[in-house]
């Protein structure tokens, strides 16, 4: 990252040219990704929404937004000096967002590994310049955007991640929606 002249550094996010939106995520394997975008075709459905489709299945640690180019690798070190511990995840919770019409699926309970892992990410990208969400983490799989009926919060058969991969992805806007593209990934251990 540059240096200003008075020695501090300068924020990480591009402000005029962009080259595209970053986030850090778990992504699943295929047996896993089958699943969920199953359930995001059938929550679509019921909530005439749009499903996401299975290659875009992942669950948001940060969103960083747009950044430069140059900034990449000062986003692949921070996520290389993250623990690599993953974790096991049971996505037994259906929920909507109604103001953005969004419907999700997540975990009832996060292990201590996953909410580490999302603390010491937010504190490294604060340190290094970006921007972080303030928000409280609501670990989530978005499963249908745009839902004029959204689902009332219920239980739901669980689907089972080991999840054992991080990834830097890259978001390009395109008019038929975003593609997303792996910058970096790391391999976590899941230890029971
Ligand atoms: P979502 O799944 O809850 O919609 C890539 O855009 C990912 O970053 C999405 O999965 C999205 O979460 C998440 N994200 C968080 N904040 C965002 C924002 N302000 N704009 C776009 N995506 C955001």
């Amino acid at each position: 990252m540059d240096a200003t002249p008075e020695g501090l550094a300068a924020p990480a996010v591009a402000d005029a040219h962009t080259d595209g939106r970053a986030f850090f995520a778990l992504v699943p394997d295929d047996d896993v990704r089958r699943q969920f975008s199953a359930l995001a075709r059938d929550v679509a459905r019921r909530s005439r929404g749009r499903g996401v489709s299975g290659d875009h299945v992942h669950l948001t640690l940060a969103f960083i937004g747009d950044v430069a180019a140059t900034s990449i690798p000062a986003l692949r070190a921070i996520g290389d000096a993250l623990p690599r511990v993953g974790a096991m995840l049971e996505f037994d919770t259906l929920g909507a967002w109604r103001a953005s019409g969004v419907a999700w699926i997540a975990p009832q309970e996060i292990p201590a590994p996953l909410n580490d892992m999302y603390v010491e990410l937010r504190d490294a990208l604060a340190r290094a310049g970006f921007p972080v969400d303030v928000r409280p983490f609501r670990p989530h799989v978005t499963l249908a955007r745009r839902c004029v009926q959204p689902l009332p919060r219920a239980g739901c058969p669980p689907i089972r991640w080991r999840v054992d991969r991080l990834c830097l992805m890259g978001s390009q806007l395109r008019p038929e929606g975003p593609v997303y593209t792996e910058l970096a990934g790391w391999p976590l251990t899941v230890v029971y």
